[in-house]
């Protein structure tokens, strides 16, 4: 099975629940600048709320990748308040009709002085935990 980890981060925080994700699967992290160039079967995609939203970047790097090269995406992230960012993504995979899988991972993440040091490293072994489950 192919795999591919992307994500975008702010303050870091995307970027170490990347790192989990790659090394549980044998993939390396990389940002979203990195373009999809080989066809993947899973797309681990790791991205966090700003502002209510997903970041305008991750908008536009969902709408470039291209269907023929992408089975599926997996949706990782976390926010101080909110959820999850799911729905916000799956909207923008279905515009370019690759599929979200159902599961994903999320967590509290630190924000302005909330949830001090998460994710800690519980989050980023369940992190990893989780992907690993999903590439089984
Ligand atoms: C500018 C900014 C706006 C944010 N807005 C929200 C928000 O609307 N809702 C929420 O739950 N979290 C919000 N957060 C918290 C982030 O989602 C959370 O800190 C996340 O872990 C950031 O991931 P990152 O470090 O990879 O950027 C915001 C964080 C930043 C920096």
């Amino acid at each position: 099975m192919k795999v591919a980890v992307r994500y975008y981060t702010k303050s870091g925080n995307t970027k170490r629940l990347a790192e989990a994700v790659a090394k549980a699967v044998g993939a390396e992290a990389l940002p979203i600048s990195t373009p999809v160039t080989e066809a993947v079967d899973i797309l681990f995609l790791g991205n966090s709320y700003y502002a209510f939203s997903i970041d305008p970047e991750v908008r536009d790097f969902v709408r470039t990748l291209d269907k023929s090269k992408v089975g599926k995406i997996v949706n990782f992230g976390s926010a101080a308040m909110l959820n999850s960012t799911w729905k916000k993504v799956k909207a923008e995979a279905d515009k370019v009709g690759i599929a979200m899988d159902e599961r994903e991972f999320h967590c509290k993440g630190e924000f302005k002085g909330m949830h001090k040091g998460r994710p800690n490293e519980a989050d980023l072994k369940a992190a990893a935990e989780f992907a690993a489950k999903i590439v089984k």
